[in-house]
């Protein structure tokens, strides 16, 4: 576990109704954009020390700027100033430990907000106090980028069950288009 007291991690995703965070050809399309998931993302973030996300993925608010980031990148051997932005740090998984990595960021408490893509999720499936999984149960994207590794073989949620999360109520985000959030909980220590 994380020090619960002091750090806390948490996932956010939204996916197709095939469990899709992006379409076939790796973008995330604006039909996977929805006014009250943008919304409840953005005030997650802004409740966030830490954002950590892979080189291709971002999350382009209008707070963006100023928070601190982990981007996870095979382009450095460990650690590394990001030249292009001073809030953020490069760092490559097979070089240096998340420890070392958020300690080079400065940040010792707070809540640590990761945000994908595939494998970045799958790095911290089990030391997540809380996955927020958004799904738009309307919006199909065949052929498109699973949210994690294994899916489709497995649905998101089987995923995150697996590594000892489980659902608590889920909160709708946006009715007419059935798009809502359910916080996925640690239930083992
Ligand atoms: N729907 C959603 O909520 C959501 C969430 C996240 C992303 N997305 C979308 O999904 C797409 C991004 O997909 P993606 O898979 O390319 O995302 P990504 O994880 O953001 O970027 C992949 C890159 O991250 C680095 N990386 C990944 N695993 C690594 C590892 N184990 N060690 C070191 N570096 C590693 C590599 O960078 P280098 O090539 O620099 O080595 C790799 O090319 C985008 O369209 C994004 O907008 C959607």
């Amino acid at each position: 576990m994380t020090g619960k007291s002091a750090l806390s991690i948490e996932g956010f995703v939204i996916v197709s109704a095939e469990g899709n965070l992006a379409d076939a050809a790796g973008v995330m399309p604006d039909v996977l954009k929805f006014e009250g998931d943008q919304r409840f993302f953005a005030n997650a973030l802004d409740r966030a020390a830490l954002i950590v996300h892979g080189r291709n993925s971002f999350e382009d608010q209008p707070n963006s700027p100023r928070r601190k980031r982990l981007v996870v990148t095979r382009q450095v051997p460990s650690l590394a100033p990001d030249l292009a932005n001073p809030n953020a740090v490069l760092w490559n998984p097979a070089g240096a430990s998340f420890d070392e990595a958020r300690a080079r960021a400065g940040i010792q408490v707070g809540m640590i907000a990761v945000i994908g893509g595939p494998e970045i999720f799958a790095m911290f499936f089990d030391r997540y106090d809380t996955f927020w999984l958004s799904e738009a149960l309307h919006v199909r994207l065949p052929g498109g980028q699973p949210c994690f590794p294994g899916v489709p073989a497995q649905t998101p949620q089987q995923v995150l069950a697996a590594h000892g999360l489980a659902p608590a109520e889920r909160i709708v985000l946006d009715a007419p288009h059935d798009v809502g959030v359910t916080p996925w909980r640690r239930t083992t220590a």
